[in-house]
């Protein structure tokens, strides 16, 4: 148990309100966020940060800001890191999110997948960044719908995440009528069943996909290569080094021909960007023997 929590919680609530994030104090969470998982915050995050960051300050039943950050630093509080990060990043998703990213994959290559699987071939996906597992669902369902066999074949979404809070609402697969009704169409919106908790996915629809733990900006424990990633709204966040090195990584783990999908308001960037033609609104083609123009 750290030092601080044996505070009473009213007292430590009561003293929040003249907590104040220093410049420094914010300078010190900022610098070990970007550096441990690449999310930059800039000054006008400020406030966001504090805000976030005082629910773990009462729950630590701290009352400062410089309480917490020496904390982090500590053996003690590695695990706050975590937390710390968790409360940082920004989770905001939804099923069918950006739709002609999955109008694309339906059109253009799902019939590829279906082929790949006729001659046994494996087919791998990968959502990079999928937050509470609406984008992985999302993919998982368009195949099924498609190809209601895919789970029978050596058919795999990868799921991964920094955040544990996120993989593991992926990982129990439950959600509101209200997210679900997200879902493309009727058909897509039969992969979920109706339980007393909510609106649980298809076991179907569970057996394609794997949640794990992956910090984009460390080395990826992946060998294989992909049909299509998805990696959408998590590089808006870091700088572009940062962005075209994770682009070059993807252009290695992507079958020549394999799509890319990426956040509306992201790019390609980098020298692997040459490597990408454009195949619709942010939706790349990895084509290695591309020339350059
Ligand atoms: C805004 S959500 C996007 C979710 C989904 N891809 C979508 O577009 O709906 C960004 C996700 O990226 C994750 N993330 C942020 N930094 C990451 C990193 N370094 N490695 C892996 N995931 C990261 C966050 O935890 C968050 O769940």
């Amino acid at each position: 148990m750290n030092q601080f929590a044996t505070m009473p919680a009213a007292d430590a609530g009561a003293a929040l309100y003249s907590s104040e994030l220093s410049a420094a104090d914010f300078r010190e969470i900022s610098e070990l966020v970007r550096s441990m998982v690449g999310i930059q915050l800039t000054e006008a995050k400020q406030g966001l940060v504090k805000s976030r960051l005082q629910k773990r300050l009462r729950r630590l039943g701290m009352t400062q800001f410089s309480q917490y950050v020496a904390f982090i630093k500590t053996a003690e509080g590695a695990g706050e890191v975590e937390e710390l990060i968790s409360a940082i990043s920004t989770n905001v998703t939804a099923f069918n999110r950006e739709p002609h990213h999955f109008e694309h994959f339906r059109e253009n290559v799902i019939p590829l997948l279906a082929k790949k699987i006729h001659s046994r071939e494996p087919v791998r996906i990968w959502s990079a960044g999928c937050s509470n597992g609406s984008e992985p669902y999302t993919i998982a369902c368009a195949v099924l719908d498609a190809i209601p066999n895919a789970g029978d074949h050596d058919f795999h979404i990868l799921a991964t995440d920094i955040d544990k809070y996120s993989l593991a609402t992926g990982k129990q697969g439950i959600y509101t009528e209200e997210m679900v009704s997200k879902m493309p169409s009727e058909k897509a919106k039969s992969w979920f069943q109706k339980t007393d908790q909510g609106y649980e996915v298809h076991p179907k629809a569970r057996k394609l996909v794997s949640f794990k733990t992956l910090n984009l900006m460390t080395s990826w424990p992946i060998k294989r290569k992909y049909d299509a990633i998805f990696c959408r709204n998590v590089m808006i966040y870091f700088c572009a080094e940062d962005q075209a090195r994770i682009i070059s990584q993807f252009a290695n783990h992507l079958y020549p021909g394999a799509f890319l999908y990426i956040g509306h308001s992201e790019r390609v960037l980098g020298p692997a960007a040459e490597k990408f033609v454009s195949a619709g609104a942010t939706t790349y083609q990895y084509d290695p023997k591309k020339v350059s123009t």
